[in-house]
């Protein structure tokens, strides 16, 4: 099964590629990439010219054998490293193999919210939101003060079992800021879809974990129809600070509501829709 389709591409080459551009201008150099390319590479090749380095993770034995052939019909092979494996257990492992810090970390997940980590003596299950915080530390343990990282995440939004983080991160965010969007998106009396909150909760856990640590250079939030689900991603521009930034996440939450959300349809068509609209209105899609 390919992962590639039209919205998809239009997401790395229009979107993606000039987060990646500005990095590598603003810090001249290419990037030291980690992630999930999947075993055609589609993310590698389009934003081949900014990339030097690969590390790759792919936890299906099955596409191995189509990475490898990949790796060497593209030319890949001197420049990217595969492990055949679980990035979330690596990472929460502190696996050896991962060597931070990292220029680009591309989390292109398939799956929701929650995530079913299967090991032995360790809790069945975790919020992936766990792994993303223990990224941030990582980087922030070993990038230099002033230095930056992109961090991309696509998550499904289809509904399940995600709803009561969802429910229990509004709730803390409505105990906490007084704004518009988090009545709006917390009231039962409202159609709220899975990918409005996601497209919320997500970036506020990830402003709070990076309270002190990286100021948000620039981010974007693209809501897409993907081949089944609607898909939601983020790209996070993220930068390491010495001090402490006061009032951060209520800074960040502002830019949230005044931010261009961007919204693919399946035919490619766009729409742009200023965040307050979108966190407090029924189907974006058909605003
Ligand atoms: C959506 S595809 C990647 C697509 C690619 N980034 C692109 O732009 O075309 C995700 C790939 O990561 C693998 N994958 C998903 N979750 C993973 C995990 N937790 N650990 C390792 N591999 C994973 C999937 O099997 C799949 O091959």
């Amino acid at each position: 099964m390919s992962y590639e389709s039209e919205v998809k591409k239009i997401i790395r080459i229009k979107h993606d590629l000039c987060f990646i551009k500005k990095f590598c201008e603003d810090n001249s150099k290419k990037c030291k990439y980690f992630g999930l390319s999947g075993p055609d590479f589609y993310d590698i090749l389009d934003w081949d010219d900014f990339i030097e380095k690969v590390l790759t993770v792919e936890y299906n034995e099955e596409k191995i054998p189509i990475l490898i052939k990949n790796l060497h019909v593209n030319n890949l092979e001197s420049r990217v490293n595969y492990i055949q494996d679980d990035i979330i257990k690596l990472i929460i492992e502190e696996d050896p193999k991962i060597i931070y810090p990292y220029d680009l970390i591309n989390f292109d997940f398939l799956g929701t919210f929650i995530y079913q980590y299967k090991l032995k003596f360790k809790k069945p299950k975790m919020e992936r939101i766990e792994v993303f915080k223990k990224l941030i530390e990582y980087q922030y343990r070993f990038l230099k003060v002033d230095e930056s990282f992109l961090f991309f995440i696509t998550l499904n939004s289809q509904r399940g079992k995600d709803i009561t983080i969802f429910e229990n991160a509004l709730k803390s965010l409505k105990r906490d800021y007084n704004i518009e969007e988090v009545e709006w998106l917390i009231s039962k009396k409202n159609k709220v879809t899975q990918y409005q909150k996601i497209a919320y909760i997500l970036p506020s856990l990830i402003f709070k974990s990076c309270l002190n640590k990286f100021n948000l250079t620039n981010f974007k939030i693209i809501i897409y129809q993907g081949k089944k689900n609607i898909m939601v991603h983020f790209c996070f521009y993220l930068k390491k600070v010495r001090g402490s930034y006061l009032n951060f996440s209520d800074i960040n939450l502002k830019r949230l509501s005044d931010l261009p959300i961007i919204l693919i349809q399946k035919s490619g068509k766009e729409l742009k829709i200023r965040g307050k609209n979108f966190f407090s209105s029924e189907d974006p899609f058909k605003i």
